[in-house]
């Protein structure tokens, strides 16, 4: 099988090193890749969202399957783009189609999904620029803080919680106004759950699905999960609190509810499912879709996976998931991300990376990382993603935690307080 990741992110060097050790693989390339995937694959310097170079390429390269890690190309269709040509009849694409790709596209498309499905989620009112009244009237009867969420991507900054009411008025009219772009032309106004979050994973066919290892992520940038949104300082996986009934409900309510629907639906959906949920005093509550893995969850969930990674998702393509047995490690994992200083504000890039050599007890994958003259430098934000086993969470984040203090580049930065909530 060749395979072509899209992607440069952590998720994609974890999905990569995931799949070069399937027995069932010739030749992987990432596209465009970072570091990290440049030594266990060859990158290719072609754009996600460039889908003609993307097909030249694999009709040059024999590509058997491509792995879509991001959400754009999915949301621009790339899925549709490859179906509509009778030369790719036999490739196959882990993503949704466009339609599926609108359960993380459009917030409100996502509601009325789960609301048409009976699947638990908040209560909600779509507000665009003609029902401004009706938005302030429900607004006004909502309790406080009010969620207020951009319908459209926002890379990942589209969610404001306020605590006043006359802010949450004024923010709704910024949104409405253009603060971010087209995204805002409608707004989700949501009621407030009150929980504790974690995330739930499911690769489906279409028909059939199998459930991943959950996790839980760090948005924050600070310790004690304050200070800005980022998109990600860490994750752990399983969740203490996830046990067996709330991990029943989350497959009975959720997932099952899900499958069901996209198949409905008629959606063309071979591919991941991430399920943003909150523990609301034992009941999980949908706080969002995705429709790919999440980064960085990805890192911790995927060393997880002892079964034989590539051939899982060649199941999911074929259709034939029902016939998979997910094997899992024992084991427990946690990943920390290094950044650079300054993140996710403004920050310099280009800094050199020392000392990855010396980390032996953990997997170090790349996320923003480039090779400048020979030279291993920072290339985003988000630099470094360093997962490690443990018995226990606890014990994989020490792990962590102890290479993290080998690895230094100016003006680096991480989380020290991950699991502070789940002792
Ligand atoms: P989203 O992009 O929809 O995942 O929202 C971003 C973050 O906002 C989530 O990770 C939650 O922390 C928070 N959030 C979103 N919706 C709600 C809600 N209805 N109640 C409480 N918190 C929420
Ligand atoms: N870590 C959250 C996401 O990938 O969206």
């Amino acid at each position: 099988m060749n395979v072509l990741i899209l992607g440069s992110g952590g998720r994609e060097h974890a999905l990569a090193y995931q799949i070069s050790k399937s027995n069932v693989l010739s030749k992987l390339f990432v596209a465009p890749g970072n570091a990290g995937t440049a030594q266990i694959a060859e990158n290719i310097k072609i754009s996600v969202n460039d889908f003609n170079a993307i097909s030249e390429f694999v009709i040059q390269n024999n590509i058997n399957i491509i792995v879509v890690g991001p959400e754009d190309p999915l949301v621009s269709g790339i899925v549709d783009f490859f179906r509509s040509k009778s030369e790719f009849n036999n490739l196959h694409i882990i993503g949704p189609d466009k339609l599926g790709a609108k359960l993380e596209g459009s917030k409100d498309f996502a509601k009325e999904f789960m609301f048409k499905y009976n699947i638990p989620t908040a209560s909600y009112f779509c507000a665009n620029s003609s029902n401004y009244k009706e938005a302030k009237n429900y607004l006004s009867k909502l309790n406080p803080p009010y969620v207020l969420k951009a319908d459209g991507l926002a890379a990942g900054k589209g969610v404001l919680i306020l605590n006043d009411y006359s802010e949450a008025i004024f923010e709704l009219k910024n949104i409405l106004d253009g603060k971010f772009g087209s995204a805002g032309n409608k707004v989700v106004i949501e009621e407030f759950l009150d929980g504790i979050e974690c995330s739930a994973f499911a690769l489906t066919d279409g028909e059939s699905y199998v459930i991943l290892p959950e996790a839980k992520d760090y948005k924050r940038i600070g310790e004690n999960n304050t200070g800005l949104n980022t998109g990600g300082m860490g994750a752990v996986s399983p969740v203490p609190f996830y046990n067996k009934d709330f991990a029943n409900k989350v497959e009975e309510r959720i997932i099952k509810p899900t499958i069901a629907g996209i198949k409905q639906e008629k959606m063309n959906y071979c591919g991941f499912v991430f399920f943003g949920l909150m523990n609301v005093s034992g009941n999980p509550y949908v706080i969002e879709y995705n429709v790919r893995m999440g980064d960085p969850e990805t890192e911790a969930v995927l060393p997880r996976i002892k079964s034989d990674f590539l051939e899982v998702l060649i199941n999911a393509a074929e259709k034939t998931l029902k016939n998979v047995n997910l094997e899992l490690a024992t084991d427990s994992t946690a990943t920390i991300i290094l950044v650079s200083g300054g993140y996710p504000g403004s920050y310099e890039k280009n800094k050199k990376i020392c000392g990855i050599d010396k980390v032996k007890d953990s997997i170090v994958f790349h996320s923003g990382t480039v090779i400048n003259e020979d030279c291993l430098v920072s290339a985003g934000g988000r630099v470094l993603a360093i997962s490690s086993y443990g018995k226990d969470i606890f014990e994989a984040l020490e792990k962590s935690y102890c290479s993290a203090k080998k690895i230094h580049f100016e003006n680096m930065y991480y989380r020290k307080d991950l699991g502070f909530d789940l002792k």
